[in-house]
């Protein structure tokens, strides 16, 4: 579209001021780093959270948790994960960081209600070569696939290997991993059909601010209109 088209489009529109609705609105370009960080974060919600497992040059299991994190594709499959700073300094790189670079496998194991706690022992700034799966009393299967091994407590892991890396930020990077198997807990899913028991899984989100999670127990179905 030309930039005059741009323009006939957006005349059609509220000019702020008459809308009803008032906004606050920031200018993203303008405002510390961790004040960008806490609105954004503030308002992507929920996020579904990965605790993800990979392994480094030495055989130790890294295992922390993710909620920069989704599906962004399904043929092929791939899911998304965003890395950032380590704890307290801007350039420090995080254990999955330096495990997925520059590629690398990971599993994805999605966090329900029963393994909150440890999850949150995982995301706790071990120094690097700790064991987050003993430290939190996690049991590490073996993948199909992967070097990184499957939490057995989780309802679902998604088996990953890297695809794509790409450099955000002097410490932040998006990683894209093609899923190459699922293991899902045998009661949530019935096999012929392929089909999900979605109300089964009790999944829990990352929400708002510091330590504010969902449960996704209150859920509603609307169908799609034809
Ligand atoms: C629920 C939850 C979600 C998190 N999501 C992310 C995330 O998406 N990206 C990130 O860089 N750190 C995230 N963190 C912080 C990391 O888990 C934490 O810094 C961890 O210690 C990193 O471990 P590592 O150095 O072993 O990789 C999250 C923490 C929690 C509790």
């Amino acid at each position: 579209m030309t930039s005059s088209g741009a323009d006939q489009g957006r005349s059609r529109f509220l000019r702020r001021g008459q809308a009803r609705k008032k906004n606050m609105i920031f200018d993203l370009t303008e405002i510390p780093a961790r004040s960008v960080y806490k609105l954004l974060l503030g308002v992507v919600v929920p996020r579904p959270i990965a605790l993800v497992t990979t392994m480094d040059d030495q055989g130790r299991v890294n295992c922390a948790p993710f909620s920069f994190f989704n599906l962004v594709s399904s043929d092929p499959p791939i899911v998304a994960l965003g890395i950032g700073p380590g704890e307290g300094d801007a350039n420090a790189l995080k254990d999955t960081w330096r495990n997925l670079d520059p590629a690398g496998d990971f599993v994805c194991n999605l966090v329900d209600e029963p393994m909150a706690e440890k999850m949150n022992v995982c995301a706790f700034p071990f120094p690097a070569g700790t064991s987050e799966l003993e430290r939190s009393g996690l049991t590490p299967h073996c993948g199909v696939k992967t070097r990184a091994p499957v939490v057995a407590e989780s309802p679902a892991s998604l088996e990953c290997e890297v695809t794509t890396t790409i450099r955000l930020g002097p410490a932040s990077k998006l990683v894209l991993g093609r899923v190459t198997h699922l293991h899902v807990r045998d009661d949530l899913v019935e096999p012929t059909r392929h089909h999900i028991h979605g109300e089964k899984l009790r999944l829990i989100a990352r929400m708002h601010g510091s330590g504010w999670y969902a449960r996704t127990s209150d859920l509603f179905q609307m169908a799609r209109l034809r």
